[in-house]
């Protein structure tokens, strides 16, 4: 199968790409390399991406371009059947300070998607959302019946990106998906986020920082559980129309997850507390039933099995990956 990977070359998007060129598959990530973050953690996640695919009979290309550029997206979207669109600016605290550069890369972007793809053969177009869709709690878990009031403009991105991605199911019959990822960890993850962080900072001697209180929530989804939600999506109509949840099978606050590194690491550093950040949800809880009815999906690796892989492959990576985390 042809597969297009916008955002092909982040932390998601990669291992998609990965996955996808080892089961034999011929994929084109298409990527910016926006520099949110060192981008030398970008050319692993193709490095890994082209190697999957030297050992299969897939094959793999990097086209360098933006989703932004209508007829780029228009040529490379042509030629697949199956697109999954992970190419954003993520960053909650990005998007208080970019407002519009969030806008027109996630939502102008996202258009760019569908409409190439409402005028080709498209099997289907999967798309990245996002948790930060629900933002203020009224009940949690959070089902996809919750209503949306996100709380910040990367959070009303998404809403923007999933309504015209609904949109162009309904009326122009476009195969389409959105998957709301909840808090996504793993290999090669993004700098800045509270796993990377709380590693990172224990291994260097050095006190784990939590945002806030400590009492936030959060689902943290394993990337293999978020590869296994997409390559579901494959070969099937199933969910077509749909946005449903993409979360793990335990819900963690972030103190107990900071003091479960630390212990693990450093038994000895105290953690530290910064300020909140508004933007932030509160708590973010999954409930996963839509997806594991429709499409079969079933997280299997807990947070503390998560955690332990993703430190241990910290530490076998840690002579290029550390400075590149620490550098952005
Ligand atoms: N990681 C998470 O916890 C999480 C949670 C919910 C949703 N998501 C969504 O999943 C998707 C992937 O997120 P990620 O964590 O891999 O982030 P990421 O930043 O690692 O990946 C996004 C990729 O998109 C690329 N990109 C940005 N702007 C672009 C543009 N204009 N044209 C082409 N490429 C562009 C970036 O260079 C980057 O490589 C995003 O849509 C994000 O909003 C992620």
């Amino acid at each position: 199968m042809r597969i297009l990977v916008t955002g092909g070359a982040g932390f998601i998007g990669g291992h998609l790409a990965e996955a996808f060129a080892r089961d034999g598959h011929d994929v084109v990530a298409l990527d910016n390399f926006e520099p949110f973050y060192d981008v030398g953690i970008k050319e692993h996640n193709v490095e890994a991406a082209r190697d999957a695919a030297t050992e299969s009979d897939g094959s793999y290309e990097l086209v360098h371009g933006d989703v932004r550029d209508e007829d780029l997206v228009g040529e490379y979207v042509a030629e697949a059947d199956v697109i999954f669109h992970q190419a954003a600016q993520a960053g909650v605290r990005t998007s208080v300070e970019q407002p519009q550069k969030v806008d027109d890369i996630n939502v102008s972007g996202t258009l760019n998607v569908l409409e190439a793809a409402r005028d080709s053969d498209t099997e289907r177009v999967v798309v990245a959302s996002s948790s930060s869709v629900y933002g203020k709690p009224e009940y949690l878990p959070y089902d996809e019946e919750h209503p949306n009031t996100p709380v910040s403009p990367y959070g009303a991105s998404k809403v923007a990106q999933e309504q015209y991605t609904r949109v162009y199911n309904e009326v122009y019959g476009l195969p389409t998906v959105a998957l709301r990822y909840f808090t996504v960890y793993g290999p090669r993850m993004r700098p800045n986020m509270a796993i990377s962080n709380f590693v990172s900072r224990c291994l260097n001697g050095e006190s784990p920082v939590i945002y806030g209180d400590g009492t936030q929530t959060r689902d943290f989804t394993y990337v293999g559980d978020v590869v296994r939600a997409n390559a579901a999506l494959l070969g099937t109509d199933a969910a077509d129309g749909e946005a449903m949840n993409v979360g793990s099978t335990d819900n963690i606050e972030i103190q107990t997850l900071a003091e479960e590194i630390r212990d693990q690491l450093a038994p000895d550093l105290e953690l530290e507390f910064g300020e909140r950040n508004d933007a932030d949800a509160e708590h973010t809880h999954a409930d996963i039933s839509k997806a594991k009815e429709l499409i079969g999906y079933e997280p299997t690796t807990t947070i503390r099995e998560g955690v332990e892989q993703f430190t241990e492959w910290y530490q076998e990576n840690r002579d290029w990956y550390e400075p590149l985390v620490r550098n952005s």
